[in-house]
């Protein structure tokens, strides 16, 4: 037997690797690839059998006071479109939601200021009033313990805060100086603390990055168990310092949604818009390779450009209006059923 395929054999037994085998694992990837596609599936239908949950996306705000070097609408980019959604749109955009089958809301934006406690708090008090047997999933960046609990406190579920890389040094190539890798991890601390829910995860192929910050990126995913985890190929935006920087794969991102499938087999794991994005087949792609989520757009068409956080994505076209219908008939095409359900983590 390879020494790739034992270390494949140890992964699907115990669920879990040393650093330098998951190192390892990665560089020999190609050997194992099927392999292990096959357990993350299995392991995946053991849970959550052909169900694909949805999370209705609603991109609140482009306005953002980080300056993430990955990023298009990092402040340093003027050329970004700032928009905020009022609140009455916000709610209409769960409104409609709901009758299209949603009972999950992703509420994401950049670090806005203007979206204080104060704003927030109502706004996610009305939604659960209108959509009480919904679900309230906040992804608006690193806020302090206290926002995080009022928050929390209004109703809000989940909260999504990627770790993007689970290596300091390579935290600081892709964040500004007074970014810190401390603060993050904090702040997913203070999340689970507080009885959200949590996702954390990162970008595959981000500058820098290598097997061994992959390694310990898997590594933090073994001990911290989130409830979700969503990763997605980086593509390069223009308008950023990385502009020339090469996008992640199609086959590497598909290869750690089975690893990551397989570490922690309950996890709530999206095939990302950015997968859908550098391939027409990738959400395919990533369901058949474990993911067994989809987050469609439900923002208003016309802001849905001006969200971008990386170049060419996709439903942002008038065509687009209606995501959830085009991934219905995607996911039923390869065997899988989008389902009107919270889609809560199942422990
Ligand atoms: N390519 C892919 N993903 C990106 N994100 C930000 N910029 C990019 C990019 N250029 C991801 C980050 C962030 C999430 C909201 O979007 O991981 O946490
Ligand atoms: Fe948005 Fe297909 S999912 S157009």
């Amino acid at each position: 037997m390879k020494a790739s395929e034992k270390l494949a054999e140890k992964l699907i037994d115990t669920h879990s690797l040393t650093e330098e085998e998951y190192a390892a694992l990665i560089r020999s990837r190609e050997e194992v690839r099927d392999t292990l596609r096959g357990a993350a599936v299995r392991e995946r239908k053991a849970i959550y059998g052909n169900k694909v949950f949805t999370r209705g996306l609603i991109e609140i705000s482009s306005f953002c006071k980080n300056d993430c070097l990955y990023c298009g609408i990092r402040r340093s980019n003027a050329n970004a479109e700032r928009y905020r959604l009022t609140p009455d749109e916000i709610l209409e955009c769960a409104d409609r939601g709901y009758e299209l089958g949603f009972r999950t809301f992703v509420m994401q934006g950049g670090e806005d200021a203007y979206f204080t406690d104060e704003r927030l708090v109502p706004l996610i008090t009305e939604i659960k009033r209108r959509h009480p047997d919904c679900a309230v999933t906040l992804s608006l960046g690193e806020r302090s313990y206290d926002s995080y609990k009022r928050l929390r406190e209004a109703g809000a579920d989940r909260y999504l805060l990627r770790h993007e890389t689970a290596d300091e040094e390579h935290y600081k190539k892709l964040h500004p100086a007074e970014m810190s890798f401390e603060n993050r991890m904090r702040c997913l601390k203070n999340l689970r603390a507080l009885g959200y829910q949590v996702g954390c995860g990162f970008m595959v192929g981000s500058p820098f990055q290598t097997p061994e910050t992959l390694a310990k990126d898997l590594k933090f995913i073994e001990s911290f168990k989130p409830e979700m985890c969503g990763i997605g190929p980086f593509v390069p935006h223009h308008e950023t310092p990385f502009a020339k920087h090469t996008a992640g794969t199609l086959e590497l991102t598909c290869f750690l949604l089975s690893v990551i499938r397989i570490i922690h087999p309950p996890v709530l794991l999206p095939a990302t818009t950015a997968l859908g994005t550098i391939d027409p087949m990738g959400r395919e792609r990533g369901i058949l390779c474990g993911a067994n989520v989809v987050m469609p757009n439900l923002s208003p068409v016309s802001v849905r450009k001006k969200y971008e956080l990386y170049d060419n994505k996709i439903c942002t076209g008038e065509e687009a209006a209606e995501c959830r219908g085009c991934l219905e008939r995607r996911m039923a095409h390869i065997g899988y059923e989008i389902v009107s359900e919270r889609g809560d983590f199942l422990a």
